[in-house]
């Protein structure tokens, strides 16, 4: 596996790659790398022919009392897992690569952004498409792998994609469990054993709202409600949001039905948790 911080040099290896005839899968991340991310990993090999993965901890995405400072960075145990997946091009760069001094343009998907965890944080996904946008500029990949687990971002993202006229395909990864239940993020690493086990709240409040509406409760009203339940539950587990919402636009819906997003965020302890489920 290559090793690249450098935008140019990146760019003439994914565009030799696609001289060569290769399909190149992009995998963007932040390291902290878990096996959500390898799933990411393994999508991309399987789907094309040259995988570049980056790791680049966003600075804009992050607001000003957020958790930028002390987000997990454990590059030569990433690098190390990105190599033993096959991946091709390990692309890391600086701030300054990415941002250079007097860098003013942004990314903002208007509207849809301010939703569910827009909502909750203010200017974070004008910080990720932008980044997204500049890495997608930089490697010019084919395909791009996202996880499900972010499903306001992966809304966004194909929004931006579909109006920006960007030419790469998104591929949406299903969102990867431990046996309890959670899932799997970098921000896990920062919870004490007892806020591990108060986590599945999160998942335990979905699986309800999935459960009920399988039995054929079809009031999103209701819905929340049966998660609230849950969530009532488990005290110390400070609810941000509940919403069920269209995965398209994270507008609110009424009345939910199969291929409706129903989303939660909840601080565990100081650590703010997201996770979703998609109805079927
Ligand atoms: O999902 C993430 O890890 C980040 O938001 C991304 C897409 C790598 C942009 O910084």
């Amino acid at each position: 596996m290559k090793l690249q911080s450098r935008a140019v040099e990146t760019r003439s290896e994914t565009r030799a790659a696609k001289l060569q005839g290769k399909r190149v899968g992009f995998v963007p991340t932040m390291g902290a790398l878990h096996d959500g991310h390898i799933s990411l990993v393994r999508a991309a090999k399987a789907q094309s022919d040259f995988v570049l993965a980056s790791i680049f901890v966003n600075p804009t995405q992050f607001g000003p009392n957020e958790d930028l400072a002390k987000y997990p960075r454990t590059f030569e145990a990433d690098r190390k897992k990105l190599e033993a997946e096959g991946v091709d091009l390990l692309f890391a760069p600086s701030v300054e690569e990415m941002y250079p001094d007097g860098a003013v343009t942004f990314v903002p998907v208007e509207g849809i952004s301010d939703r569910l965890d827009g909502r909750s944080r203010p200017g974070h996904f004008r910080g990720v498409a932008t980044v997204v946008a500049k890495l997608c500029h930089i490697a010019e990949p084919d395909v791009a792998f996202f996880g499900q687990k972010d499903a306001a971002q992966v809304a966004i993202i194909k929004r931006m994609v579909r109006d920006l006229m960007f030419p790469v395909e998104i591929v949406v990864v299903p969102i990867v469990r431990e046996p309890d239940g959670l899932a799997l993020s970098s921000r896990n690493a920062y919870l004490s054993p007892a806020e591990r086990k108060q986590a599945t709240v999160l998942s335990r409040a979905l699986r309800e709202v999935h459960a009920q509406y399988r039995s054929g409760e079809r009031s999103a009203a209701r819905l929340i409600e049966a998660a609230r339940q849950v969530f009532a539950s488990e005290p110390s587990v400070r609810l941000d949001y509940v919403e069920i919402v269209d995965r398209d636009t994270l507008e609110s819906v009424s009345q939910v039905k199969a291929g409706t997003l129903v989303a939660v965020a909840a601080f565990v302890g100081s650590t703010r948790l997201i996770d979703n489920v998609v109805l079927t």
